[in-house]
């Protein structure tokens, strides 16, 4: 039941179609794969909500005018590719509904926008009703809750579709920044000498965001940071910024390094954990009153190669912190003596990325202060993208599905590495440490990077 790679879908479907996720980025997505043309295929949602195809595209409507740049041309033609399949997931009826709306379709892709307790019956239902044969499959995140449930789902999808076909989301993937990471890197000559323990002392990676749970405190108990956030992107941003160069720019010898690359990754001791919760989480509708759920987690990463021994790799992800932005702060060594103003040079030689929301890369360092003095002051070389018409990372991931190129997708070895490196703090039964909305998370966090000199906070 193999597409090729080099074979065009013919057929976009996406079940959870009147949910949430497909209002805020489905949607939006399709509608600017219609507008570059990329889309020119019929397009079938499927959701049990009673509903009919008005609906849908009063929906659709409704999405793309509050988060994407409405044209009525384009809607139209968009709005004339739609259909509509409404059923109960678990009957055989509603598959028999998608054959007939599929129509000639040859090679349909079906995306699961949909809690992956569903993913088995509904890869079930797409076999039986012949929706599968020669199909590909794009599932959303979380990949599983734990190494064991991720497993389980491989081979439930397995049994119906190749892992060739098979495309696992991580948005982070998709983001223009979080691609240059690998670009930048291996693009450029003078990074790869210093890119190793020799030159870099640690690297730290914050992912703050300055809003809580935002009405998701029930999908938020089930999971908490370390499993919404860490397991995945930023487990991600680091094997890129860590991994070797692959052999040639294929899906395979990228995964391949990044395997490499996780495999190399000690998996988290207890003590290598800090988690946090913001006061008033537990007053969240869905949360309960007692939770234990982390909304912050600071971790320090260890990885056994030859390039990276003894450098640590710090992660830090909240809720309800004093900014959105997500940073990429790598710690050069400082120079071997002090010879002019004595200053310690620990902040000074750096390298920042900013992968979101702005993009910048920047280069910390120490120039002369102007004077007879040899004294000096830190500097900043900065560089901006300010594009305004970057591929959004649901448009960019599903055009990719669409063609095969599974580049910016996980595979199943590499999300089971990555649970494997977190599962043994996912099931941790002491009480996070309390923070105070609009902070920095709780000062027991301090205590990772000390020998650091401290978090470096991403200002905006
Ligand atoms: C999602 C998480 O995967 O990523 C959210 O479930 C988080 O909790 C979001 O807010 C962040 O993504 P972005 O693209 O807005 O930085």
């Amino acid at each position: 039941m193999a597409a090729g790679e080099e074979q065009f879908s013919d057929a976009l479907v996406f079940f959870g179609a009147t949910g949430d996720l497909a209002y805020k980025q489905i949607f939006p997505a399709l509608y600017e794969l219609t507008r570059r043309g990329h889309l020119e295929m019929p397009v079938v949602g499927v959701g049990k909500s009673n509903w009919n195809l008005a609906k849908l595209r009063e929906r659709a409507r409704a999405s793309i005018q509050q988060f994407g740049k409405f044209d009525e041309a384009t809607f139209e033609k968009f709005s004339q590719r739609l259909q509509y399949v409404d059923g109960d997931y678990l009957a055989p009826d509603t598959y028999e509904k998608l054959h007939q709306a599929l129509g000639q379709a040859q090679a349909p892709l079906h995306y699961l926008a949909i809690p992956p307790s569903m993913f088995p019956v509904v890869v079930q239902g797409l076999a039986k009703s012949g929706c599968a044969t020669n199909a590909r499959v794009v599932v959303e995140k979380p990949f599983g809750r734990d190494l064991e449930s991720a497993r389980a789902l491989d081979q439930a999808l397995h049994e119906i579709f190749p892992e060739s076909s098979i495309f696992r989301i991580d948005h982070y993937l998709g983001k223009e920044p979080v691609e240059n990471l690998l670009y930048f890197r291996f693009a450029n000559s003078f990074l790869e000498p210093i890119w190793n323990r020799t030159f870099i002392a640690s690297v730290q990676i914050t992912m703050a965001e300055n809003f809580g749970v935002q009405g998701r405190g029930r999908f938020y108990e089930e999971v908490g940071a370390i499993r919404d956030v860490v397991q995945n992107h930023m487990l991600q941003v680091l094997a890129l910024l860590a991994m070797d160069i692959p052999i040639n720019q294929s899906p395979t010898a990228l995964r391949n390094e990044k395997l490499r690359i996780f495999s190399a990754m000690r998996p988290l001791a207890a003590g290598e954990v800090l988690r946090g919760q913001f006061r008033g989480y537990r007053s969240e509708p869905g949360v309960a009153a007692e939770s234990k759920v982390e909304t912050y987690a600071a971790l320090r990463l260890h990885i056994d190669t030859w390039r990276w021994a003894d450098v640590p790799f710090y992660i830090r992800v909240g809720k309800c912190l004093p900014v959105t932005a997500t940073e990429v702060w790598v710690q050069l060594r400082q120079p071997p003596q002090a010879l002019f103003d004595g200053v310690s040079a620990r902040e000074s030689n750096h390298l920042r990325f900013r992968v979101g929301p702005d993009v910048l890369i920047s280069l910390g360092a120490r120039v002369k202060s102007a004077g007879t003095e040899m004294v000096g002051h830190n500097v900043e070389l900065i560089v901006r993208d300010d594009s305004t018409d970057l591929m959004q990372p649901y448009e960019r991931l599903l055009g990719d599905a669409l063609r095969g190129d599974g580049s910016l997708f996980t595979r199943d070895d590499c999300v089971e590495a990555a649970w494997n490196i977190v599962e043994p703090i996912l099931r941790l039964e002491s009480m996070p440490a309390i923070y105070e909305p609009g902070t920095w998370g709780p000062s027991e966090a301090d205590r990772l990077v000390r020998e650091e000199g401290g978090w470096r906070d991403p200002q905006l």
